[in-house]
């Protein structure tokens, strides 16, 4: 069994961004720049967002960090994602999810124009994306692949499960995979909620993709020997014994299925970092095209 360190893998991909970013600056080319909006106080969202925030600043990026109020009206987030969507110097804009309940997700996402949607959510991203034309992959996805790609892990022909149909990772990994190029090609099941013989279709798989949120979900008796295995979860559980009070769980039972694996992720240090590691290449993409506009 092998560690698909994304941990390691996210570092080699910031340091080329940053040798990238470093050579651009020499030129006296226009340097990327994340604008993040981070609504509200959420525990697990403050933590990403400054994650973000900080690898910008280590790859030497600029980074722009607006936090709003809970309470911020639809509109006014709207305005404030066109004066951002106006301004030149911002080459990617994020707003972090989950939005407060009277704030539509679907409005906002719509709202950020597709060349500056480096999470790869609005409704053209997602079109180009099926369609295999360029465009922003979501983040989440593309680490999954930029870390098989690394590991040189082969996709051809293989079956590949995901468990979980999010517009963040189960639906468009699901279609990444299919793909007609490395890494893709695979026969790609999706399951949810409502499949009924889940563990019998994961016997059949040569890759799983674990992404629907319930920790320790994914049992050993539901791996078949050899297979790849990506934990997507990253559910907070209460710890006192920790200091922050909550440990991180996946939604694999690391401990009794990575013995039967090929490769699997851990968490934390898997897809995490390799998730992050994709935002910043697209963010460094979005810049690059205005080099060519
Ligand atoms: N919330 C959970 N994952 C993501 C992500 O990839 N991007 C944003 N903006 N919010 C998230």
């Amino acid at each position: 069994m092998e560690i698909l360190d994304g941990k390691l893998v996210a570092q080699a991909v910031k340091e080329k961004l940053k040798k990238e970013t470093e050579q651009r600056a020499k030129n006296g080319k226009k340097i990327p720049h994340l604008a993040a909006v981070l609504i509200g106080n959420n525990g697990a969202s403050e933590t990403y967002v400054a994650s973000k925030v900080k690898s910008c600043s280590e790859i030497g990026f600029k980074s722009t960090l607006i936090r709003l109020s809970e309470d911020i009206s639809e509109s006014q987030l709207l305005n404030k994602l066109n004066e951002l969507n106006e301004d030149f110097d911002v080459d990617g804009i994020l707003v972090q999810l989950p939005l407060p309940k009277h704030i539509s997700e679907e409005k906002i996402i719509e709202t950020i124009f597709p060349s500056k949607d480096v999470d790869g959510f609005h409704p053209e991203s997602v079109g180009r994306m099926v369609q295999g034309l360029p465009t922003f992959y979501p983040a989440t996805p593309y680490g999954i692949l930029l870390l098989l790609e690394h590991y040189k892990i082969e996709t051809k022909g293989k079956h590949a499960v995901v468990i979980g149909r999010s517009n963040i990772v189960g639906r468009p990994i699901s279609i990444m995979l299919s793909k007609n190029e490395y890494p893709g090609n695979c026969t790609v099941t999706v399951c949810h909620s409502h499949t009924p013989n889940l563990k019998e279709i994961c016997l059949q798989a040569d890759i799983i993709i674990a992404a629907l949120g319930k920790p320790e979900f994914l049992k050993a008796d539901m791996v078949k020997p050899g297979s790849v295995v990506v934990d997507v979860g990253i559910t907070r559980i209460e710890d006192s014994t920790k200091k922050s009070g909550f440990t991180i769980k996946g939604d694999v039972d690391f401990q009794a299925v990575s013995p039967k694996c090929s490769y699997i992720t851990p968490v934390p240090g898997g897809v995490g970092p390799m998730t992050i590691a994709a935002l910043m290449m697209n963010t460094f993409k979005a810049c690059l095209a205005k080099d060519l506009a």
